[in-house]
């Protein structure tokens, strides 16, 4: 990758860019734009050194946008816009002192990450790697009456940790498979969306012990730092299964481990991780009831392209000091 400069008119700007010198006239409007021209992330160095005077980022969750960096960029900068919803790499007081205005991506997203939650809840419970694997190496015997058993969502308990855009809209989704409860919990009590899929508001200790599916849909946050750690897998029944699909680090991945060696919870299905990518030789990898996809909740075409459309005209809003369609409220 590299920094390739050059010049379009406002509103056909690229992806993955920093607005240098915009410029308001009459009738036109342009910005210059240095791309970094490769879908690997930009290297810090590379970040620190082509973000100096930009008026605004276009960044992605791979970009952490600390107080280094703001200083980097110097005092143009006033606009960041993240293809994401989850703004834990932006570090927010920062933004806020020096006035600068945050875009981001909330429920273009939203389908598609409740869609792969789903299918990595399906895939865990009902062990769908393993029987690949068995088709694959000549595990596959024969039928047999408990060989590959996993659990159904028929008539079972669901908690759902953050009941938000996503959560509800797994909660929707999961809905017609037959489950008999939803609980949630969050910082306070949301009757509305819980009224749509008639969810009850629950501590998470009383979610923990009660559910047998735990799905984890909250931002990532210092109070959800963390969260699921070896006292909360001590209260999850021994055939509980765990999905996440916040942040990798709500959950402690060494209690996990433990959890999930030692029998104490059913398995667990991640589609986030610490860090990302997870080293291959990860202890986690090795296990059989764990599945690992690498952080592609919303990773469709169509979602990606909504994302990338919706960023660039955050962007641009925030240059034009116009109101951004998704901007975040600090
Ligand atoms: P929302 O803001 O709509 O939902 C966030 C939820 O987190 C809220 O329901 C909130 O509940 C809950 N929450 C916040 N603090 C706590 C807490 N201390 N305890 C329990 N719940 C808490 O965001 P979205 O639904 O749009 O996105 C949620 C997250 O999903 C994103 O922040 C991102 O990290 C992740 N994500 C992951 C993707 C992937 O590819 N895997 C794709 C997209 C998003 P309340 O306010 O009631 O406390
Ligand atoms: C987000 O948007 O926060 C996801 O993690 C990626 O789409």
């Amino acid at each position: 990758g590299g920094w390739d400069q050059w010049v379009r008119r406002a509103g056909r700007v690229g992806v993955r860019s920093v607005a240098k010198d915009s410029v308001k006239e009459e009738g036109l409007e342009t910005c210059t734009i240095g791309q970094w021209d490769s879908d690997e992330p930009v290297t810090r160095q590379e970040l620190l050194k082509g973000i100096a005077g930009a008026h605004g980022l276009y960044c992605m969750l791979t970009d952490k946008i600390d107080e280094e960096i703001l200083q980097a960029a110097g005092p143009n900068l006033k606009i960041i816009s993240t293809l994401s919803v989850g703004f834990d790499h932006l570090s927010l007081d920062e933004i806020k002192k020096r006035g600068i205005r945050v875009g981001y991506t909330p429920d273009v997203l939203t389908a598609a990450t409740a869609e792969l939650t789903v299918a990595l809840l399906l895939a865990t419970s009902r062990r769908l790697m393993e029987a690949v694997e068995e088709v694959k190496n000549g595990g596959w015997s024969a039928w047999k009456p408990l060989w590959l058993c996993g659990f159904g969502l028929q008539e079972s308990t669901v908690g759902i940790v953050g009941l938000g855009r996503i959560g509800l809209a797994i909660a929707e989704r999961l809905k017609p498979f037959g489950v008999k409860r939803f609980l949630y919990t969050g910082r306070q009590p949301r009757p509305e969306p819980a009224a749509k899929v008639q969810a009850e508001y629950v501590p998470l200790n009383t979610l923990a012990s009660q559910s047998d599916f735990i799905i984890l849909s909250c931002s990532f946050t210092p109070d959800t730092q963390g969260m699921c750690n070896k006292d909360f897998f001590a209260k999850m029944k021994k055939t509980a299964i765990l999905i996440n699909s916040s942040r990798g680090a709500v959950v402690n991945q060494e209690d996990l481990y433990q959890a999930l060696t030692t029998g104490q919870i059913a398995a667990a299905g991640m589609d986030v991780t610490v860090p990302e990518p997870l080293p291959t030789n990860h202890p986690l990898l090795s296990l059989k009831n764990c599945v690992v996809l690498p952080h592609i909740g919303s990773a469709t075409y169509a979602t990606r392209n909504a994302m990338s459309v919706l960023a660039a005209n955050n962007l641009l809003a925030g240059l034009k000091g116009e109101p951004m369609p998704s901007e975040l409220k600090m």
